[in-house]
This record gives structure tokens, sequence and C-alpha cells, in this order.
């Protein structure tokens, strides 16, 4: 199984940002570029995009395929993902273990399923067209959620293990996502890092996230908190080869405090695995 390369450390890539990044050139080893944003012919976008790709490698992360739908694949929705990945070139193309609508309504939110057999089945037959569509393996994410179902049939790190292996995709490792989760359903968040399948990881989210007091919402709004740079130093000795990155949306600070935070998932990194820092 050929895994895609290690990148390095990278930021998720925001129009908020584009004047920095395209002026300075910052110290980014890779950008994560949202695949919906680019999906317009022309215009700016596309153009900031072109300038990027010609000096950073990129991967494309999606908030649409609906993986987890029981309404039909949307082929045009896929067509231009394959179209925008054939012209930019990612290393490679992520999206969520979720739903995001059915009957034509798109909620605009990644929307969580029960952890069954047969929700098993639906997913991994999904992903198996979607990579035979796009000739490629694409990498799922697990999401944060805030409900859990009584149909559950098994815990949903064995759900994404199984998912993994059956429908022969990479897993996108969302730390934040698994603390959050963790928090919101009281499990023990090692249990699902031990259970992640470790050559199927080619990437790492970190983010911040919103406490509520009785629950925590992933928000990406703040910087990334003490207990998720722990669950990520403790992430680090067994996937010390995946590439990691940071995902911010809202609040944006300035440009300097997201490259400082950078550095700290550097230094967390090597010093979780200093003796493969070179690796990297
Ligand atoms: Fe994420």
């Amino acid at each position: 199984m050929e895994r895609p390369p290690s990148l390095g450390f990278g930021l998720g890539l925001r129009p908020h940002y584009y004047p920095e990044i395209l002026g300075r050139k910052p110290k980014v080893d890779w950008f994560e570029v949202i695949s919906e944003n680019f999906m317009v012919p022309g215009g700016q976008p596309l153009a900031v995009l072109e300038r990027i790709r010609n000096d950073y490698p990129i991967v494309m992360h999606g908030v649409s395929m609906s993986i987890a739908s029981t309404a039909p694949l949307d082929q045009d929705y896929l067509a231009a993902l394959k179209g925008l990945a054939e012209h930019f070139q990612p290393e490679w193309i992520s999206d969520h273990l979720c739903w995001t609508g059915v009957h034509g309504v798109n909620l605009h939110d990644l929307l969580p399923i029960p952890y069954t057999a047969e929700a098993l089945d639906h997913v991994c037959d999904r992903i198996r067209r979607v990579q035979d569509f796009l000739g490629r393996r694409i990498a799922i994410e697990n999401v944060s959620t805030y409900v859990t179902f009584a149909e559950s049939e098994m815990d949903e790190w064995t759900f994404v293990r199984e998912l993994c292996e059956r429908a022969d995709c990479w897993l996108l490792f969302d730390v934040n996502n698994v603390f959050v989760s963790s928090f919101n359903h009281d499990f023990d968040p090692l249990k699902f890092i031990d259970a992640v399948p470790r050559d199927r990881v080619v990437q790492i989210h970190l983010a911040g996230h919103s406490d509520h007091g009785t629950h925590k919402i992933d928000t990406h709004d703040q910087p990334i908190t003490g207990d998720v740079w722990s669950l990520y130093a403790k992430v680090c000795p067994r996937f010390w080869h995946v590439s990691a990155m940071i995902e911010r949306d809202d609040n944006f600070p300035p440009f300097g405090e997201l490259l400082a935070e950078l550095e700290h998932a550097r230094m967390v990194h090597a010093e979780a695995s200093p003796q493969r820092e070179s690796a990297l």
C-alpha cells in the first residue's frame, strides 16, 4: 500500500490570510484547501490558488461529499471535485465521516451516524464508488459528535478501523474531534488512538474548540487547548510520520499567532518523538 508523502506541518488556507501568505510566503510546509471554495469557474479564488500551488504542496478537504447519506452520491459534485484535483494535483483528497443532507436539502453541518453493521456496509460501498470514480483513495475524517444513537452496535473507533480496512481508504485523524467527542460522550480518548490503524493515517487535524461546561463544540475559533496538545503528544509516538495541520475557521487571530501555534506543533512533535524528527 503506497502511502502519500509526509508533508510536515501545514495550515488551512483561508481567504482572511491570503494577503499575508501571498506577500510573505511564510514558513508553512503545506496548505489544506477547502475544495468547495474553488469549485467556481475563473475569478479570484482560483487565481490565488494557482499562485499558492506554485509555492506549496496542497491537499483538498471537502465538506459536501455527504458520504454517509442515504441520498444518491452527487455526481456533479464528484465531477467538479475530480476536475479540481486533476488541475491542482493535491497530495490527497479528504472529506468527513458524516452526512450533510437528504431529500435535496443541504444542512451545511457534519451530521453523525449510528455505528452499526448496516451503516458500515453502506458507507464502505459509497467510499469505494467514490474512489473508483476519482481513481484514487480518499481520506475520511472522524468528526466531533454531540449525540449518540441507541442503535449503535460498536464503538466509534471500531467503526472507523473497520471502515478504513474494508473501504481501503485513508484516515484523516482529527485529534481535537477525538477530544471533543470523548468529553461529550465520556470515553477514554486513548482507546480511540490505540485502535486507529497506523498505516491508514495520512493526516492529523489540530484545532480549537469552545467549552460550554456540560459539553464542548468543535468551533475552530479558539487556540488549541492544553488538553488537545497533551493528546497530540500521546498521538505522536505512534503517528510520528503523519503530516499535521491546524484548522482555524473563525475569530481569526493575527497570522503570526497561527504561525506560533504551528511552531508549537513542531515542538510537541519533536519532544514526543525526538528520535524520528528528521523523518518529517
Ligand atoms: Fe478536522
